[in-house]
């Protein structure tokens, strides 16, 4: 090795050893005649110091060094004069009188600084991301990463799973977006996809006895781009045989709680963690992936203002609609600015517009709406909406209760943020539970799988994929955090006949389906435990317990939201002879 010792780990009780130290210059400064340098690892920054009177020759070099040079330092550890320790780093007490200073690389000055935290632009962060990669923060989250990928697989070998390795060069494996495809270059024509998940293996290894299955998956998906989506992202994929979904949502549970406790310094909400019935999470919230770090749930006042003489509630009621709302608390002052702000906000989300109401601190009422109702009628709402002098209430009315539900989700999570309530140091684990097993889709005219194709139905409802598939529940569930989809999974068909079934609700007849899934139904018919797993997306649970807003902090070399890798320039054109290797002809827009 070039170093004895790390920067990072130099403490009191080294002093007076002799040490050799390689790393980054982090920041130089000259005092008229010293001249002291911050050199900077992995493990942490240490104070050198180049005095001509001790070195002449280390102080000469340490004369040429620049900001990210490498250099390799010799020196002895000594006590920093007292009133000069620095109680903010971690080896402020020391520091390190160097001998002699070896250049090991020269480097340019880097594009931003290395050694502050300030905020750089994305894209030139993105596009010198080694440079990024340097700073504390993103060297944090990925060692973060690394603890929580390290915890789980120690955590599910101990439990008796096996970690198996499936291709990346597929067929389609469906999960709602787009293919990302390769061409072949033996096979003109044809083309492998890119795994959109390991789905299809997982449930064959279960065929294939292996009981239980997990990787760490990488996926490939060619959908919209987000904060929380990347063309390409790692999945804790999870198989298990023999289950029901309470076994697999006790491994994953079991799991998170683990990883929280000994990978962070995050706190659980609560544990075990609560659940709640799709139809239940979109009632109280609105939306199926509810941040349960505060409450501000959604109240229904359907049927107070039914009869009511404001035309945009009783209409929305008689169309077969709701009237909902929630209450702000200590947002009665609010402007009529800021009412706009959250009006648009709703009328993002699909709303004509905002209704509400606001309780001044000495009870009187400010409403777009109160005039219209009768002082019962207010006063019911008052009650039902647990109203107290200070607050607002903010109320949606639509025919269609997605559209509530939708903006009134919105609206929450904006209030949630305002008044602070969306604490990042905490961790609101729920599960939900129930959901339907297809959504209608109106402009194919079928039925879509509304978690994927293979979910079983809840026994109770297998009659009703004859009857009323729309009704029918699946035996899904989804891990939720702070707001974020973190995980999905299912008990899945494992018979033949259901199978079959669920290919002709989702418009696929016997030739399509044997076309692209005939290796499942194949196998299907060689013996197949009941199984069910479930994924969880590392890159989004890692972004959670980093604190961050992106999952880009938390991936080494992410892409744009153009999925776009700015660093190396991809995608990028290629050579028509490779082109023409892979039959494929470009066709100019
Ligand atoms: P699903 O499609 O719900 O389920 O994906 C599981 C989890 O993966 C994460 N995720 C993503 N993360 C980043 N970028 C993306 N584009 C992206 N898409 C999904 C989410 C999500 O909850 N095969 C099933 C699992 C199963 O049934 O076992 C599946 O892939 O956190």
């Amino acid at each position: 090795m070039l170093k004895t010792h790390t920067c990072g780990e130099l403490r009191a009780h080294h002093i007076g050893q002799e040490v050799t130290l390689a790393g980054w210059v982090h920041r130089r400064r000259d005092h008229g005649g010293l001249i002291f340098i911050d050199l900077r690892d992995r493990w942490g920054i240490v104070q050198v110091i180049a005095d001509p009177a001790h070195s002449p020759a280390a102080h000469q070099i340490a004369d040429r060094v620049r900001q990210e040079y490498v250099l390799q330092v010799r020196g002895k550890v000594r006590a920093r004069p007292p009133g000069l320790v620095n109680p903010r780093m971690e080896t402020g007490e020391i520091e390190v009188l160097a001998d002699e200073v070896v250049i090991l690389n020269p480097a340019k000055t880097p594009p931003f600084p290395i050694f502050e935290e300030t905020p750089v632009d994305e894209a030139l962060r993105l596009k010198y991301r080694y440079l990024d990669l340097r700073r504390q923060r993103m060297q944090r989250n990925l060692l973060l990463r690394h603890r929580v990928v390290k915890f789980i697989r120690d955590f599910l070998d101990a439990r008796g799973f096996v970690e198996v390795e499936t291709p990346i060069l597929f067929k389609s494996t469906p999960e709602g977006a787009r293919d990302y495809l390769v061409p072949s270059r033996l096979h003109p024509g044809k083309f492998y996809a890119l795994p959109q998940s390991p789905q299809q293996l997982k449930q064959l290894l279960m065929v294939a006895g292996f009981e239980r299955y997990f990787q760490i998956a990488r996926c490939f998906r060619d959908e919209d781009l987000r904060g929380d989506r990347q063309p390409e992202f790692t999945q804790l994929d999870l198989e298990m045989s023999f289950v029901t979904r309470e076994d697999v949502m006790g491994v994953i549970e079991d799991l998170m709680i683990g990883i929280v406790e000994n990978c962070s310094d995050r706190r659980l909400l609560t544990k075990p963690f609560p659940r709640l019935s799709y139809a239940e999470a979109m009632a109280r919230y609105g939306t199926d992936k509810p941040d349960l770090r505060f409450g501000m749930e959604l109240v229904d006042l359907s049927d107070l203002v039914a009869e009511s003489g404001y035309g945009i509630f009783a209409q929305a009621v008689a169309a077969g609609g709701q009237v909902k709302g929630i209450r702000a608390p200590g947002c009665a002052t609010y402007s009529r600015r800021q009412i706009d702000e959250l009006t648009a906000l709703a009328q993002k989300e699909g709303a004509a517009g905002l209704s509400w109401l606001a309780v001044g601190a000495d009870g009187e009422i400010r409403s777009s709406f109160a005039r219209f109702l009768t002082e019962e009628q207010v006063r019911a709402l008052l009650a039902r909406m647990e109203a107290q002098p200070g607050d607002l209430v903010l109320v949606v009315a639509d025919r269609q209760p997605s559209v509530v539900a939708a903006a009134l989700s919105a609206l929450r999570l904006e209030m949630g943020e305002r008044l602070g309530l969306r604490d990042p140091r905490v961790m609101a684990f729920c599960w939900v539970i129930d959901f339907p097993l297809f959504e209608w889709n109106e402009d194919e005219r079928r039925w879509d799988p509304s978690h994927h194709l293979f979910t079983a139905p809840m026994p109770e409802d297998l009659p009703l994929l004859d009857t009323d598939p729309g009704a029918a529940r699946g035996q899904q569930y989804d891990l939720v955090c702070n707001g974020e989809e973190i995980g999905g999974g299912s008990i899945r068909i494992h018979r033949r006949e259901v199978q079959e079934k669920v290919f002709g609700l989702i418009g696929l007849n016997v030739e399509q389906a044997r076309e692209r899934f005939g290796h499942m139904l194949e196998a299907f018919e060689y013996g197949t435990p009941p199984h069910g797993g479930l994924a969880v997306g590392i890159d989004r649970l890692v972004m959670l317990l980093a604190g961050e807003e992106s999952i880009r902090e938390v991936m080494a070399f992410p892409k744009t939201g153009q999925a776009v890798d700015l660093m190396a320039n991809a995608p990028s054109p290629v050579d028509p002879e490779q082109l023409a290797e892979l039959h494929i002809r470009v066709v100019e827009e």
